[in-house]
């Protein structure tokens, strides 16, 4: 479902340096620049050109972005315009765009559910969390490095072999030599240390990758085990990137 990658963030930033870049060389290349105070210098003038350029710009009343009206859209339309967006994709995809109960709640409240529905939501969520069959919840750390790294999986761009990854850089700083990361999600260094490397504390944090919203309800994070997107080996290993004390995280 979430499909921001720690690629595109990364195609964000290149971009906006990009951007940055050309207008600097505009600067370097010595263009002409039209003077600022053309319209001080002949205001009449210059009112009755912009007049001209724009003259429905000019009809229109001042709006303030405060000002602006909410407009409600109906959950129909809404619906409809995802529908038309993910027309041409295999029908394997368009499940992807039915929203479960936990989403609908979610859905209809904006993400800001009032208090009984949460607790509705949270108490459902937790009974879609598979906890190991073998008792062990940390796996190999290693592993779980590549696992958090990797934003590949769940794009129209990945060929039917690609193993999916948590892409946890793209919302959370993990390690701190990481220099790339996103900010959506409380920054993770040091985790299994703050937290005494308890097993409680790995409990908690296995449920809360395995399915995010049987801790918050509609959280933003993705719910990696219950939506079958990382396996519960792939789980197990980040929990490990997290946890374990030889892991870059806790250095
Ligand atoms: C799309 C953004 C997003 C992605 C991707 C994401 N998370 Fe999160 N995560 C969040 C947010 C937001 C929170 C804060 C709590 C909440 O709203 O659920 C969070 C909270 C957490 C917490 C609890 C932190 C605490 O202080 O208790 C852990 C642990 C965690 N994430 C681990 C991961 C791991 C591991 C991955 C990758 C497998 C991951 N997250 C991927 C957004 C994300």
């Amino acid at each position: 479902m979430i499909t921001k990658s720690k690629l595109s963030v990364l195609t964000l930033a290149l971009g906006g340096a990009l951007a940055c870049g050309s207008f600097v060389a505009s600067l370097a290349a010595d263009k002409p620049v039209p003077p600022k105070n053309a319209e001080a210098a002949n205001p009449e003038a210059a009112k009755a050109e912009a007049a001209k350029a724009e003259p429905a710009k000019a009809a229109e009343p001042a709006k303030t972005a405060h000002a602006a009206p909410v407009h409600k859209v109906s959950p129909e339309l809404v619906d409809a315009y995802i529908k038309a967006t993910f027309g041409k994709a295999p029908p394997e995809w368009q499940e992807r765009i039915v929203p479960d109960e936990t989403m609908k709640d979610c859905n209809a409240y904006r993400g800001d559910v009032p208090v009984g529905v949460a607790d509705t939501i949270i108490e459902r969520e937790l009974k879609r969390v598979t906890f190991p069959a073998d008792g062990k919840f940390l796996g190999n750390w290693k592993e779980g490095a590549k696992i958090a790294n990797n934003g590949r999986g769940g794009q129209f761009s990945d060929d039917e072999k690609t193993v999916n990854g948590g892409n946890c850089y793209a919302c959370h700083q993990m390690e701190k030599a990481e220099v790339s990361f996103g900010t959506l999600g409380p920054s993770l260094t040091h985790f299994g240390k703050d937290r005494k490397y308890a097993d409680a504390e790995i409990k908690q944090a296995y449920i809360k990758i395995y399915n995010s919203q049987a801790v918050i309800a509609c959280s933003n994070m993705p719910r990696f085990g219950t939506n079958k997107f990382l396996t519960e080996q792939q789980i197990k290993d980040v929990l490990a990137f997290l946890f374990d004390p030889e892991s870059p995280v806790n250095k």
